[in-house]
C-alpha cells in the first residue's frame, strides 16, 4: 500500500481541484476582485469572504501562502517545545482552515480541531477541502464573531494567523486576551510588514503580560530589540506558483516568498533558540554573514569562516529564519 501523502501535496491537490470547471478568466477576475478588497478599508463591518466565489478565490490564491508562513512558524515553536504536541487545536478566524492543516502537517495524528470565523462561506469551503485529509475529517467549523464578547473554551493551541490585520484595535486586544486565557500556547501569524509586525509585538508584549513565555522567533521573552520604526522582524517562506497565481500576477517564476511574521508562545517553561539567523544569510567567498538575534536581547552580525570548520558548512546551509547554531 503506498504511504498516504503529506498534507501540503494533499492540500495542494484539493486546492487545485477547487478551479475545476471554472473558467480561468472567471478565477482570475474573483482574485482581483478581492485584493481590491483587501486594499480597501479594513477592519469591515461585515466579512468580505462573501460567497462561493470568493472564498473559492481566496483558498486558491491565498491559502497555500498562508499555509506555509504557519507551517514556517510552527516548525519553529515545535523546535522550541521538544516533546510537545498539541493535544487540541482552535484556529480564530481560520477562514478555509490553513492554520488546521499547517497544525497537522507539523505534529501529525488527530486531535480535536475548532475552526471559527464569521464568514460562513469560508467555513464551508474550509469543510469541503479538510474531507481531502483523514485527520481533518472531524474539524468543527464554527460560526463566530470576533470582538468584546468573545471567550474561547479552553484549548492546547491557539493559532491567529493573517486575521489580526482585520480586526479594530480593540477587538484585537480582546482576541489575544481571549486566546491567553484559553490555551497553553499561542501563535500568531501576520504579513511580514512593517505594520504586521507592530501588531505581533503588541500581541507578544500581551502574551509575555499574561504570563506566557515566547518560545519562537525571539531567543528570549524580554523586549524586542529592534527600536520602533527603524526595522521590522520577518521571515520568507517558500510557496509552488499555481497556474492561477501566475495567471493573475504575471511571469513565470516557479515560486514565490510569502513573507511572514510571528510570535510563538507557551504558558509552559520552552527552550528557544540560542540565537535566530533575522536575514537572509550572506553568502562570501570563504566565509557567511550572519545577522543574528540574540539571548541577550540584541542584534548582531558574526563572521564564520573556513576556519570555523563544521560550524562553517552549517552557515552555508544556514536559512533566514533557522536558529543558531543549529542543535547538534
Ligand atoms: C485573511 S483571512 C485569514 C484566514 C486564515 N486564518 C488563513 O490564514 O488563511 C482573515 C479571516 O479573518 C476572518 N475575520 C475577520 N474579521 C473577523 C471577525 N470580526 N470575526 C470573525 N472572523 C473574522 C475573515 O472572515 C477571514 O476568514
Amino acid at each position: 500500500m503506498n504511504a498516504p501523502a503529506p498534507p501540503a501535496e494533499t492540500l495542494r491537490a484539493a486546492l487545485a481541484g477547487l478551479l475545476d470547471g471554472l473558467p480561468p478568466r472567471q478565477a482570475a477576475q474573483a482574485v482581483e476582485r478581492l485584493i481590491a478588497s483587501y486594499r480597501g478599508a479594513t477592519p469591515t463591518d461585515a466579512p468580505i469572504l462573501r460567497d462561493r466565489a470568493d472564498v473559492a478565490a481566496y483558498a486558491a490564491y491565498r491559502m497555500p501562502a498562508t499555509f506555509e508562513a504557519v507551517r514556517s512558524a510552527l516548525e519553529a515553536f515545535a523546535q522550541a517545545v521538544p516533546g510537545w504536541a498539541p493535544g487540541s487545536h482552535t484556529d480564530v478566524g481560520g477562514g478555509t482552515g490553513a492554520a488546521a492543516w499547517a497544525v497537522s502537517a507539523t505534529w501529525g495524528g488527530e486531535r480535536p480541531v475548532t475552526v471559527l470565523d464569521w464568514a460562513e462561506p469560508a467555513l464551508a469551503l474550509g469543510r469541503e477541502i479538510a474531507a481531502a485529509d483523514p485527520a481533518l475529517r472531524d474539524v468543527r467549523w464554527q460560526r463566530s464573531r470576533i470582538g468584546a464578547a468573545l471567550t474561547l473554551e479552553s484549548t492546547d493551541l491557539v493559532t491567529v494567523s493573517y486575521v489580526l490585520n482585520e480586526l479594530t484595535v480593540p477587538d484585537r486586544t480582546a482576541l489575544v486576551d481571549a486566546a491567553a486565557a484559553a490555551a497553553q500556547a499561542v501563535v500568531i501569524v501576520e504579513p511580514g510588514t512593517p505594520d504586521g509586525y507592530a501588531r505581533v509585538i503588541e500581541a507578544r508584549d500581551r502574551l509575555v503580560g499574561a504570563g506566557f513565555h515566547v518560545a519562537a522567533p525571539c531567543p528570549h521573552s524580554a523586549a524586542c530589540p529592534i527600536a520602533p520604526g527603524t526595522d521590522w522582524c520577518h521571515f520568507s517562506a517558500r510557496v509552488s506558483r499555481s497556474s492561477l497565481h501566475r495567471q493573475v500576477k504575471g511571469g513565470s517564476l516557479a515560486y514565490e516568498d510569502e513573507k511572514f511574521s510571528y510570535v510563538a508562545a507557551a504558558r509552559f517553561p520552552v527552550a528557544p533558540a540560542p540565537s535566530r539567523v533575522v536575514r537572509r544569510p550572506q553568502i562570501r567567498k570563504g566565509q557567511v554573514l550572519l545577522d543574528l538575534c540574540e539571548t541577550e536581547p540584541s542584534l548582531h552580525r558574526t563572521t564564520v569562516t573556513k576556519r570555523h570548520g563544521d560550524l562553517y558548512k552549517a552557515a552555508r546551509d544556514a536559512d533566514w529564519g533557522d536558529a543558531w547554531p543549529p542543535a547538534p
